[in-house]
């Protein structure tokens, strides 16, 4: 392996050997939309590498790279057709190696993007079982099928693809293939020997060239139940992260997860899993973390969580409830590039945004931070149909149709669109209102979103109470306030939108709004304390 790039890893502060990503901030590039070196509007390695310093400025410990890899972007990377390769658009390995490189000098993590549920239509071994024909061995890497009917023009069975329309597509020879989302993204067979091996090697390759961990895309996916059985129903995406499904959370898939882990283990340095696990509960995705399987899962029950109070205080307690008897850290996100952004989503107001940045960031475990969310950007809902790429928006009841909205280019600087994404344009407009938003225009300013995510950040570094641990202590509050304590460290939030009394636990540390006056908590707003005494 490259012992270069992990001998010159510094353990970034504030977390404990042997465990960095237990209270990790993680945030998440999407490379396409981050920074564009070459000026085809397209973001690219060099364009992220270039960029490295601003995201140790802010203070997180890892950077998590939605895929570069080698692919026709039928689904924006998410459809691979050569694990081993970087897409022209991106790079090259070099490039991939750089980042890498770069990132360790200045003692950031790097996670990687893995998709095994499916690849693209042009990965080869696709290709080659489509020329192959029926029955060949290169067809069993996939889920080929005949049709039902007649003449087999039905499909093998009701499954309904994640972005809409049947789960699959008939080819020239009569055969059906499986894919839960597009056409172009077959799913693989892991039953298959071989699916396994491949998957093994390329985790090899990823962790020889110094990646600290892998996002495991659709972790839930892999396996499917036996004989691949009828749904019996349509509407299946209401099913969606509700119960088991013959297509998602398998028990399977477990093992699979247990031999990674092995792989994992065997490397130095910590190297992580995460899951991108919907299941049915908390404790369903608990299953993936056990101590020989992935270290973190994404919490999207706390994402899916309304700006409510209670609502989010039964989240927190059932995510950390859930992952107490594995072990394993929560995780927090607000955001990411498959939803609309938080600040959206909770109506708009951007100080409701901040308020809730700063209750995640408050929270004992990991948290993730999407790209632009520490600016403050909100969704871009205006897109044009004719710049709009996401699958999911050309399929009838598809998933939501609207992921394009929060993977505009983010901005830098300047007054101008691209406002320095690079020095062409972007790939998908980015509104006027955004010269404000950029990080230039946010730098120094006080009280500005960046600054605030900066200055929260450090606090946590510094602050032992924050990220650490598996419980927070409740406090009384009034209804609407969430209050809770971790040693001598409180948090207040007011998801009301109205000012609320509450005497002051503390000295504030840090206010997501306007510095309350004396016993009373602003309106959508977190405060930060520091208990003094008692
Ligand atoms: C989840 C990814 O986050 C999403 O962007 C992608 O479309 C699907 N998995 C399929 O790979």
């Amino acid at each position: 392996m490259t012992q270069h790039l992990t001998d010159s890893l510094q353990t970034p502060t504030g977390t404990q050997p042997g465990g960095w990503w237990r209270d990790a901030v993680i945030y998440q590039v999407y490379p396409r939309s981050f920074a564009d070196s070459n000026g085809d509007g397209m973001g690219d390695l060099e364009g992220i590498r270039s960029r490295l310093p601003y995201l140790k400025e802010l203070g997180v410990d890892a950077v998590w790279l939605s895929p570069f890899y080698a692919s026709p972007q039928a689904d924006a990377g998410y459809d691979v057709a050569d694990y081993r390769a970087i897409d022209p658009m991106f790079g090259t390995l070099h490039d991939a190696d750089a980042v890498i490189r770069e990132a360790h000098r200045l003692g950031l993590r790097i996670i990687v993007d893995l998709v095994p549920n499916h690849c693209s239509d042009q990965h080869e071994w696709f290709k080659q079982a489509l020329r192959e024909g029926p029955g060949t061995p290169l067809r069993e890497r996939f889920h080929f099928r005949p049709g039902r009917g007649a003449d087999g023009e039905l499909p093998p069975n009701d499954w309904e693809s994640i972005f809409g329309g049947p789960a699959w597509t008939r080819v020239a020879d009569g055969e059906w293939y499986l894919h839960l989302f597009a056409p172009e993204q077959p799913d693989f067979n892991w039953e298959h020997p071989a699916v396994q091996d491949e998957f093994r090697s390329i985790l090899r390759f990823w962790l020889d060239l110094g990646t600290d961990g892998f996002r495991i895309d659709v972790a839930h996916g892999l396996v499917k139940a036996p004989g691949l059985p009828d749904l019996g129903r349509d509407e299946q995406l209401k099913l969606l992260g509700n119960q088991v499904l013959p297509f998602f959370d398998q028990d399977g898939v477990h093992e699979i997860y247990r031999s990674w882990r092995k792989i994992l283990d065997e490397y130095d340095g910590d190297r992580i899993g995460v899951a991108e696990a919907w299941t049915p509960s908390a404790d369903r995705t608990a299953l993936y973390l056990r101590p020989d399987e992935l270290h973190q899962a994404f919490n999207f029950h706390y994402l899916g969580t309304g700006w409510d109070a209670a609502a989010l205080r039964a989240a927190i307690d059932d995510s950390l409830d859930a992952m107490r008897p594995v072990g394993a850290p929560t995780t927090w996100v607000l955001s990411n590039h498959d939803v609309v952004r938080h600040r959206t989503r909770f109506g708009g107001d951007l100080g409701r945004a901040r308020a809730a940045a700063l209750l995640m960031l408050a929270l004992p475990g990991s948290a993730y931070v999407y790209q632009g969310e520490e600016l403050g950007l909100p969704e871009v809902v205006d897109l044009p149909d004719e710049v709009r790429q996401d699958p999911s928006f050309f399929k009838e009841n598809g998933q939501d149709g609207l992921r394009d909205g929060c993977r505009v280019p983010i901005p830098w600087s300047g007054t101008e669109a691209p406002y320095g994404f690079g020095p062409g344009g972007s790939w998908l407009p980015q509104p006027e209102a955004w010269a404000e938003l950029s990080v230039e225009a946010q730098t120094g300013r006080e009280g500005s979103t960046l600054e605030l995510y900066r200055e929260a950040l450090r606090i946590r570094r510094e602050h032992p109470a924050l990220g650490a641990g598996d419980a927070v202590e409740w406090l009384a509050a009034p209804e609407g306030v969430l209050a809770f304590r971790r040693g001598d460290f409180v948090c207040t939030a007011n998801t009301t939108t109205e000012p609320v009394a509450f005497a002051a636990p503390g000295v504030p540390l840090l206010a997501s709004g306007e510095q309350a006056e004396p016993g009373v908590l602003p309106g959508d707003t977190t405060v930060w304390w520091q208990v003094t005494s008692g």
